[in-house]
């Protein structure tokens, strides 16, 4: 996404925010309390997940999940404007403080005041701006472009990322004082595929906000449908959600309830693990049993199955396997020294 957004409309107030995140999951759960936890407080939150996980959505319930959810909710995509722009859009300028600047103009921060100021993609943040927002997260003031009065700010911060920041501060792209700085309360997002039992109760939810905005009579979703949807690894997470449901409100036509296939889901590339809870309980035998024999004949039969169902061929198993051709030749080898042991 590239465009800047920047909204100042008030948003739910008191405990209405836990309305904005839907989801009962263990995942949801420990989220929606890291919010209740640090919404009254002014502490920076950073919050990492993948695109589509609800990063926007967490951010919009800390504001309003404490005192500063009256104020203004300000935010700035970073990666929306080039550097010398996004500053001026940050700190505000005064009328000729640089070319183009035709007149006075209050910045983001400004606008935030007794507010939240929530800053997306941070990742992309141009080094130049990182030791500025640095400055401004410390001492609580900074100055508009072109002007040497101090202006005192009362902001909460509160910044988002798909990427592995820690990694880009390992790069030299991101400073390692920063980081600390806004990551004083992580808020990790669990991807979708990590929380399953939240399908359902997403999936009627965007279910009776697309009938609604489409005012169309509510629509149901088929049992088969719904097993579907569950199975699926989502690696669009919930943005991919909501967008397949209102995929399938359109191809259901007049039916009243979605059929499977109402539902066109892309293969997703990425092979899906079983869960541990799906994996068939070994039974520990009184007197023991061979761990190397066992654990060889469960990687055996995994491998069996792919190389039938890929008629023999070895690198079609290993990408079906989401190994590498070479590892599951070697593991072919391991596995029949096991078995003449
Ligand atoms: N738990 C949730 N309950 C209800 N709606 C959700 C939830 N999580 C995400 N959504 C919806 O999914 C869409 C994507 O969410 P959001 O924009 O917050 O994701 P994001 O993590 O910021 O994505 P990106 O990294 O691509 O910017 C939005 O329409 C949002 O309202
Ligand atoms: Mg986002």
């Amino acid at each position: 996404m590239v465009l800047l957004i920047t909204q100042m409309t008030p948003i739910a107030q008191g405990r209405d925010w836990e309305r904005l995140l839907i989801g009962e999951s263990w995942e949801m759960r420990q989220v929606c309390r890291m919010i209740e936890l640090v919404g009254p407080r002014r502490a920076t939150v950073l919050i990492t997940g993948e695109s589509g996980t609800g990063k926007e959505i967490a951010a919009r319930a800390i504001h309003s999940a404490g005192p500063r959810g009256r104020g203004p909710w300000v935010a700035v995509n970073c990666t929306a404007l080039p550097e010398n722009l996004l500053e001026a859009e940050l700190f505000g300028h005064l009328r000729g403080a640089f070319t183009g600047a035709m007149q006075n103009r209050v910045g983001r921060f400004e606008q935030a005041q007794g507010g939240t100021l929530f800053l997306d993609e941070i990742g992309d943040l141009a080094m130049e701006l990182q030791a500025k927002l640095l400055r401004v997260l410390q001492e609580r003031e900074f100055q508009r472009l072109g002007s040497s009065e101090t202006i005192k700010t009362d902001v909460r911060v509160v910044t988002a990322t798909n990427c592995d920041l820690m990694a880009r501060v390992e790069q030299g792209l991101f400073r390692e004082d920063l980081y600390y700085r806004l990551n004083v309360v992580p808020i990790a997002m669990p991807p979708l595929r990590q929380r399953r039992s939240d399908i359902p109760m997403l999936a009627e939810h965007f279910l009776a906000k697309i009938c609604g905005m489409e005012e169309v009579p509510l629509k149901s979703i088929a049992p088969a449908a719904l097993e579907r949807l569950c199975d699926y690894s989502w690696p669009g997470n919930v943005r991919q959600l909501e967008n397949a449901i209102e995929a399938g409100v359109a191809l259901s036509g007049d039916r009243d309830m979605l059929e499977p296939s109402d539902f066109p889901l892309p293969q997703s590339n990425k092979p899906r693990s079983i869960s541990a809870a799906a994996i068939p309980t070994i039974p520990v035998p009184d007197g023991g049993l061979d761990y190397e024999h066992t654990v060889a004949a469960i990687e055996r039969s995994i491998l069996a199955q792919a190389l039938q169902k890929t008629g023999g061929n070895k690198k079609a198993a290993a990408d079906m396997l989401n190994l590498k051709r070479t590892t599951l030749s070697a593991k072919i080898r391991t596995l029949e020294a096991v078995a003449l042991n």
